[in-house]
């Protein structure tokens, strides 16, 4: 095992111990390329995505938000490419039968799971398919969304008609995308069941790369908000003989994941390929009246296009952190604090003694009011946590990432005082209770 592999395992297993992502379908013997995300996940999640809208769109003035159906018409599949494109290459082990796709693989015709025969390559398409009501059959039959775009790119008519938007405008989009992917892997990188943040960005065709320099370095700015180390994150610019068939320009957003250099998100020049197909696919006019000009164009796009899940993977990569604290080793999470699951925690010093739990709990309660929603279970934004000795309830929030520990103690009683522990340094201070607000805001 390498250390990569095992900085993966650890990754892994701290997602399950800590309840951020659980193995899809688990009690059955689980469902290889699902995962099932628990209540810290989806709070990592969540933030991620509230950082990723303020910065593209609440933050601006050119945005529309966006939501459409995951299952569509299947014209829109056959207008778009997707139903006699959307394919990898795919061979089967005739030994042990499992399947491999061919363009990863280092020798095409040995199986690298038994060194078996690998069968003919075919083209699979990647779209799940399902069938509309009740009757099987090519009349009904339809795809689970591989990508959230063109629910906006079908809907453009509409958004025209009911906004009447000025170029340059955009569509954004968060929703949840399938693909049949033949072999998943890396954890939540290469999912079967993943969710995207997309942005169609339609301007006049002359003005595309003033938008695609804007967009580029929002991106970058965007990874800065989730903290990954800008060293990591590179730019790729996709060659033209690479470039998928709708782009005129691309660059893949990659960063160094334990297994490799490998795509975070991406930022398409897609020309007018898909206001342009799907006018012709629906004969419905996806013109756009350029009161400026006086003229009817297709508009042209950019698109930035996420993957929620291998940003939450890379945020995990890039925060896990072992040291040594008071002659122990410790695991912590370096999250940023704008997408920590968890911003503070309140603990009351022990356990049994009624005025410091009394304390405390009075104090979760005024934090909780002030920065944010909390459970039953006393999990949220702000967390109150009296289990175990106070050492254990550090390292526990240490390894969800909290970034600040208050406690109270003897001294708090008398001087209505607590200690603020920084999750990084484990430097404690002594702060006011009511100074406490402000300080962590
Ligand atoms: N609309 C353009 C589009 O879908 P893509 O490069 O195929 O482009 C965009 O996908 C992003 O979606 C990728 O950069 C990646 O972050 C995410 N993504 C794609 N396939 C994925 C998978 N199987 N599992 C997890 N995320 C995936």
């Amino acid at each position: 095992m390498t250390e990569n592999d095992s900085l993966m395992d650890k990754i892994v297993s701290l997602c399950k111990r800590r309840g951020f992502v659980f193995q899809g379908s688990e009690i059955y013997g689980g469902l290889s390329g699902f995962w099932d995300y628990a209540h810290y996940g989806v709070l990592l999640k969540e933030n991620i995505k509230k950082v990723w809208l303020n910065r593209f769109a609440d933050s601006r003035e050119d945005m529309l938000r966006f939501d459409s159906a995951i299952i569509m018409n299947k014209e829109v599949w056959q207008s778009s490419g997707h139903a006699s494109g959307f394919a990898d290459p795919m061979s089967e082990c005739k030994k042990c039968k499992h399947t491999f796709r061919t363009d990863q693989l280092e020798d095409n015709k040995k199986c690298p799971d038994c060194k078996g025969e690998l069968g003919s390559t075919k083209q699979f398409n990647m779209m799940f398919e399902t069938n509309i009501g009740a009757e099987k059959g090519e009349a009904t039959k339809s795809y689970l969304r591989p990508e959230t775009a063109q629910g906006m790119f079908v809907n453009f008519k509409n958004v025209i008609d009911s906004f009447h938007p000025k170029l340059p405008f955009g569509l954004v989009q968060i929703g949840k995308a399938f693909r049949n992917e033949i072999a998943p892997r890396d954890f939540l990188f290469r999912a079967r069941e993943f969710e995207q943040m997309e942005i169609e960005y339609f301007v006049r065709p002359n003005e595309w790369e003033k938008s695609f320099e804007d967009l580029r370095k929002e991106t970058l700015a965007f990874f800065e908000d989730l903290g990954l180390d800008s060293n990591k994150v590179h730019e790729l610019e996709v060659p033209q003989e690479k470039l998928a068939h709708y782009s005129k320009r691309t660059i893949d957003f990659e960063y160094d994941f334990p297994f490799g250099r490998q795509e975070l998100s991406g930022l398409a020049y897609r020309t007018d390929f898909d206001l342009s197909s799907h006018g012709k696919g629906s004969s419905v006019s996806l013109e756009y009246l350029d009161e400026e000009a006086k003229e009817k164009i297709v508009p042209h796009v950019i698109e930035p296009s996420f993957g929620v899940d291998r940003l939450v993977l890379a945020t995990l990569v890039n925060s896990y952190t072992e040291d040594e604290m008071n002659g122990e080793k410790r695991v912590y999470l370096k999250l940023s604090s704008k997408i920590a699951p968890v911003k503070v925690a309140v603990f009351p010093l022990l356990k049994n003694k009624p005025k410091l739990v009394e304390k405390a709990l009075e104090i979760y309660k005024m934090l909780k009011k002030e920065m944010g929603s909390s459970t039953s279970q006393g999990v949220g934004t702000v967390e109150f946590d009296d289990n175990g000795n106070i050492g254990k309830r550090y390292r526990r929030q240490d390894e969800i990432g909290t970034p600040y520990c208050i406690t109270v103690d003897f001294d708090s009683l008398e001087k209505g005082d607590v200690t603020v522990r920084d999750r990084d340094t484990g430097v404690q201070e002594r702060v006011k209770i009511e100074d406490l607000v402000n300080k962590l805001k």
